[in-house]
């Protein structure tokens, strides 16, 4: 499951990383109270599950009350790649000095932990990491050993953070960590982790990833379950104990007998859907592999 920025960043806080105080509310007079409650300039920032929202204009800076208001309006109903914004987090505005890049992932492919940092990071990582790779620094964690904060510093050297920064950051590393362990999460990310004019380090956007297979050990995970985006088939299927995914715009029906033959038959019918004008699965509902005919 992917949480939106307000819960990743609630859960960064629960777990002592630094971030800004700040409401999540979903009409534009809530906005304007919550920034005369926050009493600072606060930037309003559209709550999707999806990336580049500063670019697509889902986040803006408001200097009062009322612009906060007026920002809400404009951000509130937007599309963002598809994705409807519902909910906005309003928060303080923070001075900045400069963007870092640090994250904490699965590395599925070399069945390990990474973790990834930048000194330079920012809305452009994504283009950094094809440009400039050796920018991005890749340092494979192991699961046993984990993240001291030795090893924590180690990885921002190895990121060329600055040097004023990297105590703070690596207290912040640390944290981190123990929240991707603790959380049972397969991603957190913090771009930007920033160092304010003051040098104090702030992760100032969160995106998290939650292993839903180990749903089972955190309860306290199923109220971060958003009901009203999560797809009423995939519910309700859910409730009756199948796996079933919707998929984007396709338009054969797939169900099978196993999540492994589900998908090598979604892999087959997109190849032979190529040949007829780019026809592709729907979905994909596993029945389990007990079932009989
Ligand atoms: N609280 C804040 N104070 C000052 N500037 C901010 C704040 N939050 C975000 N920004 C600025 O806006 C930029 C974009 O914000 P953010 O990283 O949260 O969204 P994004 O990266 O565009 O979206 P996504 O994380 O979905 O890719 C940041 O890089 C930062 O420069
Ligand atoms: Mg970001």
């Amino acid at each position: 499951m992917d949480l939106y920025e307000y819960q990743a960043k609630d859960l960064f806080a629960a777990h002592g990383v630094p971030v800004l105080p700040g409401k999540t509310v979903e009409t534009a007079e809530d906005a304007k109270a919550a920034a005369a409650e926050l009493g600072t300039a606060v930037v309003v920032k559209a709550q999707v599950k999806v990336g580049g929202r500063g670019k697509a204009g889902g986040v803006k800076l408001a200097e009062t009350p009322d612009e906060a208001a007026e920002k809400a309006t404009a951000i509130l109903g937007l599309d963002i790649k598809g994705h409807t914004v519902h909910r906005v987090l309003v928060t303080t505005a923070s001075d900045i000095a400069e963007e870092y890049y640090f994250s904490f992932l699965l590395d599925r492919s070399n069945r390990t932990f990474l973790a990834m940092a930048s000194a330079e990071g920012g809305m452009e990582i994504e283009q950094l990491a094809v440009e400039r790779p050796d920018a991005l620094a890749r340092i494979p964690i192991d699961a046993i050993v984990g993240v001291d904060k030795a090893k924590a510093v180690d990885i921002l050297t190895q990121a060329k953070f600055p040097a004023v920064v990297i105590d703070d950051a690596a207290d912040a590393v640390v944290k981190l960590w123990e929240t991707f362990v603790s959380e049972d999460a397969t991603l957190v990310e913090v771009n930007p982790l920033v160092r304010d004019p003051q040098d104090k380090i702030i992760a100032l956007d969160g995106k998290v990833t939650l292993d839903d297979n180990a749903e089972f050990r955190h309860p306290d995970h199923a109220a971060l379950v958003d009901q009203r985006t999560e797809n009423a088939l995939e519910a309700k299927a859910k409730a009756k104990g199948l796996n079933y995914v919707k998929l984007d715009d396709g338009q054969v029906g797939i169900i099978g007998n196993g999540a492994g033959l589900v998908m090598s038959t979604l892999d087959v019918v997109a190849y032979a859907g190529e040949k007829h004008g780019g026809v592709k699965p729907a979905n994909f509902l596993d029945i389990g592999g007990g079932a009989s005919a």
